[in-house]
């Protein structure tokens, strides 16, 4: 029987409950094989403590591990470009996960901002560039204090990283729906949207049966929520992959509802999964957390690794659950805790 060698980083606020319950769902579904689960405490909690988000090996740590599970990072008390540059950001490139894969589903039971939708019509599959775009550690503070004083954030698109994460889109689409919308914004930004719409063309020259479409990222916001059966697979730079997954992950009912696979599709590394939201202090210690993110996180990662019974399993417990609707937590209108909606799933992905 093989076993997974998985490093969970449960992080900050909900981070550690729903990563939890996720880890309980997945040891509860496992068939022919086990999961050796490592704890990591990195957290906004040990910055604090030590001065560093993760020690300066932790990505070296992490290196040996078949996958990454991580909750979330990031609490008030620790300014969020130093807690994310000081481990997520960095463990995104640390591995090539170039890719993150976000998927947009109306799932049974849930309730979608948009009333009537079904779930065939509700089914998309956000590719986000994930290693450089906006995020750019390219820039500074010019003049700092005097009346002149600016800042300049630099962007940074690749042929490379373009090409990659467009014909990755490609790819998906063709497993899918067979069709590709480009996020783009080349009324606005003259340099790298051309650019990244020219590469677009390149690529999808390649793929001469799947269908494209280009659209403005802000008609396409528009578009996610007044049409979103007319979409497939979503691909964006780091920061519109970004904005349009919480877009997005609201449409379906929630952000607690949103998971997120950091893929290197080579596999020269561990890929990372975690769910789309963030530690939500707001309701940190509550024990409300909605935990289906995160698990059906942990459902991608067991697919990746090719356990794809027990990732249906999984997937299949989490719509039973929600179709019941009797543990649902108070996100989805429901009054239970973290620990009741995960056990409620934990509870299925074991009986089947
Ligand atoms: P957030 O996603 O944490 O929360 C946004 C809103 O959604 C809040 O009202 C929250 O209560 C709600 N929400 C989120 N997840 C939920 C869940 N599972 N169940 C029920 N409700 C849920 O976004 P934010 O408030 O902008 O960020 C909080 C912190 O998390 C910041 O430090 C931010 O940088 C960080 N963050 C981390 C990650 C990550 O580690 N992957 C992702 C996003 C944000
Ligand atoms: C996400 C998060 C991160 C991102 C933040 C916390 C840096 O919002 O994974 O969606 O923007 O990549
Ligand atoms: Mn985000």
């Amino acid at each position: 029987m093989s076993t997974y060698r998985i490093a969970t980083i449960p992080g900050d606020g909900i981070g550690e409950d729903v990563t939890e319950e996720a880890v309980r769902v997945l040891d509860a579904a496992a068939r022919g094989f086990t999961i050796e689960w490592t704890e990591f405490d990195w957290s906004c909690e040990q910055y604090l403590r030590t001065g560093a988000m993760m020690p300066a090996d932790g990505a070296a740590q992490l290196a040996e591990f078949d996958a990454i599970f991580l909750g979330a990072v990031g609490f008030p008390g620790v300014p969020d470009h130093v807690s994310l540059w000081g481990l997520l950001i960095p463990l995104r490139r640390a591995f090539g996960l170039y890719v993150n894969l976000r998927p947009v589903r109306l799932l049974p039971g849930t309730e979608s901002a948009l009333s009537g939708r079904t779930a065939d019509e509700l089914d998309m599959l956000i590719v986000r560039e994930n290693s450089e775009g906006e995020y750019s550690e390219i820039g500074g503070t010019h003049n700092p204090g005097r009346p002149d004083e600016f800042v300049l954030q630099e962007s940074v698109f690749t042929r490379v990283g373009c090409e990659r994460i467009i014909r990755h889109a490609f790819e998906r689409a063709g497993q899918r729906q067979k069709k590709v919308c480009s996020a783009t914004k080349s009324n606005g930004l003259i340099h790298s949207m051309p650019y990244w719409d020219r590469v677009f063309d390149e690529i999808a020259a390649e793929y001469p049966d799947i269908e494209t479409r280009q659209m403005h990222v802000d008609a396409l916001a528009a578009e996610i929520v007044l049409h979103p059966d007319r979409l497939d697979v979503i691909v964006g730079s780091n920061l519109f992959g970004d904005i349009l997954s919480d877009l997005a992950a609201a449409v379906t009912g929630g952000l607690g509802l949103a998971p997120s696979g950091n893929i290197n599709p080579e596999k020269t590394g561990p890929s990372m999964f975690e769910a789309v939201h963030g530690s939500a202090p707001d309701i940190a210690g509550k024990g409300i957390a909605n935990p289906v993110a995160q698990i059906l996180a942990g459902a991608m990662m067991l697919e990746h690794l090719g356990e794809h019974d027990t990732a249906a399993a999984i997937d299949k417990a989490v719509c039973d659950a929600l179709e019941k609707g009797e543990t649902l937590t108070p996100d989805l209108g429901g009054s239970a805790t973290t620990t009741e909606l995960g056990n409620a799933i934990a509870e299925r992905a074991a009986a089947q």
